[in-house]
């Protein structure tokens, strides 16, 4: 049986950092889904649609990523995709709190999925999606963070949205 992984997340937008986690998933298993949940209680700077299209963009070269979006419980996603592993990115001890919480809580709904975590690579450790933006924001330089392809919208967004500084 395939060994396929979902790896969720907001991808608002998608960084490098997330890059190279599914980079070194696609090394393990024989199928990675990158998931973009679709959040209603929050307001994404992009559409789900508009994060998936990057992130599609962003993986093309690799054939056994596949990129789809969720809504509701991570677990049901995974039962429906057959997928049995959650993979998430580990960077600062701050994350550990917050993973731990997910981790355990999607253990208790579906105790047959298992969550394995990566160290993110050292170069990416302080990234975020969100301290992309707040850089952007302030009209810092965000290059070898997120794909180029993604530095101009990023920018056109905040614009758009008057989130320049
Ligand atoms: O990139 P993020 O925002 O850290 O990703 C968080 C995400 C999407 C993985 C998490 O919020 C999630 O799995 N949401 C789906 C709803 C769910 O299953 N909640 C219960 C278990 S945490």
């Amino acid at each position: 049986m395939a060994k396929i992984a979902v790896y969720p997340g907001s991808f608002d937008p998608v960084t490098n950092g997330h890059l190279d986690i599914i980079e070194r998933s696609n090394n393990i298993f024989d199928k990675v889904i990158v998931a973009v949940f679709n959040n209603h209680t929050k307001k994404p700077l992009f559409e789900m649609e508009e994060r998936v299209k990057m992130l599609k963009q962003a993986v093309k070269e690799y054939d056994s990523v596949e990129v789809d979006c969720f809504t509701g419980l991570l677990t049901t996603y995974l039962k429906q995709k057959e997928a049995k592993v959650i993979v998430r990115g580990l960077r600062a001890v701050s994350d550990f709190e917050s993973e731990f919480q997910m981790a355990s809580m999607n253990k208790k709904l579906a105790s047959d999925i298992e969550t394995i975590f990566m160290m993110t690579s050292t170069e990416y450790a302080y990234l975020s999606s969100s301290i992309v933006k707040e850089v952007a924001s302030f009209e810092g330089c965000v290059r070898d963070l997120i794909p180029e392809f993604i530095i101009d919208r990023l920018f056109d967004r905040l614009r758009e949205r008057d989130l320049l500084i």
